[in-house]
């Protein structure tokens, strides 16, 4: 520590980690529809109406920004709290979405994958889910995760579930129970950890959305609502993420890399 340097203070000044390093996996809680509705007088359901054609024009977006994979919190867990015609209304519109979009996804090379519980899932809407994956399972463009019926703690309870009654039946060691093995048995398995996990609508939270995944994630908060996040809010996050400086819990090095990132 050199003279005048206040304890904690970093020899080097910490820089920024490069822009030009786009996140492979970009995650997005899609929040504010109602809001938006409700600024312009407009039923709840024209937000959602709204918030399905920003889905669909960030898809796009992501794609030509060179995200491979965009993961996308589309229902909770928790979202069956809401009345049960918003409910029915958010599960039709995803159902419009998959029959509408499916063979256009599936033109442009999307892989689909579905996130979530699907054991209480109506058997129309899990074989609807199962399709979609099924007709996608072999494209290699960039891969969409849709988050129904998801939560974060639901996802690990299962798994913890899965993992005990493979403990108790002997089929594996409860002490070969590691990170590698847990992360293999989530909804998520075989894709990366998000870099980047996006919300709208100036809410600061995390709504039960991938704790287990999003341990390293930067975070973007923006105030835009979801119906009007377009493709500059979209750059506006990732210029945003490229100026953030990751560290895995490492130190800051002088070139501004952190020490220990992958
Ligand atoms: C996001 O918008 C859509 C879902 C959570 C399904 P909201 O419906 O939560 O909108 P706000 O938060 O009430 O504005
Ligand atoms: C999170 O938004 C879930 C989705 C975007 C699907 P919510 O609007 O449900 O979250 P809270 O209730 O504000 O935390
Ligand atoms: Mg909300």
């Amino acid at each position: 520590m050199s003279a005048g340097q206040r304890p904690g203070q970093a020899a080097h000044p910490a820089q920024v980690a490069p822009a030009q390093v786009a996140p492979a996996h970009v995650a997005i809680i899609m929040d504010g529809n109602g809001r938006w509705a409700q600024l312009r007088g407009l039923p709840r359901q024209e937000g959602h109406r709204r918030g399905l054609e920003a889905l669909r024009g960030t898809v796009r977006n992501a794609g030509e920004l060179g995200i491979r994979v965009l993961t996308l919190y589309s229902f909770s867990t928790e979202n069956w709290r809401r009345p049960a015609t918003e409910v029915s209304f958010l599960l039709g519109l995803l159902k419009r979405f998959v029959e509408k979009d499916l063979g256009e996804l599936h033109a442009a090379g999307v892989r689909v994958r579905v996130i979530g519980g699907r054991d209480d899932l109506a058997p129309d809407l899990r074989r609807m889910v199962e399709h979609a994956e099924a007709v996608t399972r072999d494209n290699d463009g960039m891969t969409l995760v849709v988050a129904f019926n998801y939560g974060s703690r639901d996802e690990i309870v299962r798994v913890a579930r899965q993992l005990a009654t493979d403990a108790a039946a002997g089929r594996i060691e409860a002490t070969a129970i590691d990170e590698a093995m847990l992360a293999l048995r989530l909804d998520t398995a075989g894709l990366p950890d998000p870099e980047l996990v996006i919300r709208t609508s100036g809410e600061t939270r995390i709504s039960n959305f991938l704790l287990w995944q999003a341990a390293y994630a930067e975070f973007v908060f923006t105030p835009v609502l979801w119906p009007d996040f377009d493709r500059a809010a979209f750059e506006a996050a990732l210029a945003e993420y490229g100026r953030r400086e990751r560290r895995f819990g490492g130190l800051a090095e002088p070139s501004g890399r952190a020490a220990g990132a992958a």
